[in-house]
């Protein structure tokens, strides 16, 4: 396999705090690659360290094979590489419209078909164009995670880097969120790692999974493995039992 992102030996520190510790992955084209562990495991400032948000100390990160600098990332990166928050308040401002939210990523990258593309990034989206002038503010929380979904994809991304993209949203939106996802995925052939706690969610969503524990991946594993209970680490197994549901349709 050529990985069209892997991450080797990868180290971050906060000061003396090792939030990564030698933590490598590799995620291959096309691919839905999860990441789960129990809070503050690493999850975020690894997917951080990807996007260039994470004060990297070691290690490399490759990107279709070429490596990437660690500290800076250019306008062509974010152009293949873009990252969805877990927050929807947070990561759009309340006072600015849609259609400004989805103008701007597309001023800064210097695209020239704005009308065409704000129009299919609502329509795939499901919101359509009757959403293009309200302000963030008067939408609904799984509506703005739509938007800030729909901000990613204007730039048409090779890769989308989704940290907890559903987890402040109630569970109908919420599979809601995740089925836009999915079938976002096939339309495009676009590649996913993805964050969540939700065990659940990951056997839905990912074909493989690594599992990270005090900054370090203790397991790597496929769904199936992980629905079949084949697993090495009791961590990952109470990892199983602390996702709520999960346990009932598998044998641990
Ligand atoms: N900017 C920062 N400064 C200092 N420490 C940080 C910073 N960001 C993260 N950390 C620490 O690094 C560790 C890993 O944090 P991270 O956010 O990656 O965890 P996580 O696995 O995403 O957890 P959660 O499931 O709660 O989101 C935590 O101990 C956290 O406190
Ligand atoms: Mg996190």
């Amino acid at each position: 396999m050529t990985a069209i992102v892997s991450a080797e030996n990868l180290t971050v520190s906060f000061d003396d705090f090792l939030a990564l510790d030698n933590v490598s992955i590799d995620v291959a084209p096309g691919e839905s690659f999860g990441l789960v562990g129990e809070s503050g495991s690493g999850k975020s400032t690894l997917l951080r360290a990807i996007a260039g948000l994470s004060p990297v100390t070691d290690g490399r990160i490759t990107l279709d094979g070429k490596p990437l600098d660690v500290k800076y990332r250019d306008k062509a990166f974010y152009r293949q590489v873009q990252m969805v928050f877990q927050d929807p308040y947070g990561s759009l401002h309340p006072r600015q419209t849609v259609d400004r939210l989805l103008q701007e990523p597309l001023a800064i990258h210097g695209v020239a078909d704005a009308e065409r593309r704000i129009l299919r990034a609502l329509d795939e989206v499901g919101l359509g164009s009757s959403f293009r002038f309200r302000y963030s503010h008067q939408l609904s929380g799984g509506q703005r995670q739509r938007i800030a979904i729909a901000r990613a994809l204007i730039i048409e991304p090779q890769i989308m880097l989704l940290d907890e993209p559903t987890s402040a949203l109630d569970a109908s939106v919420q599979a809601e969120v995740l089925n836009l996802l999915e079938q976002v995925r096939r339309d495009r052939k676009l590649t996913y790692i993805m964050v969540s706690h939700d065990l659940g969610v990951v056997t839905h969503m990912c074909e493989r999974l690594a599992v990270m524990k005090n900054g370090k991946v203790v397991e790597r594993l496929s769904s199936s493995d992980l629905v079949a209970g084949r697993l090495s680490e009791d961590y990952t197994k109470n990892l199983m039992v602390a996702s709520k549901g999960f346990v009932r349709d598998v044998a641990v």
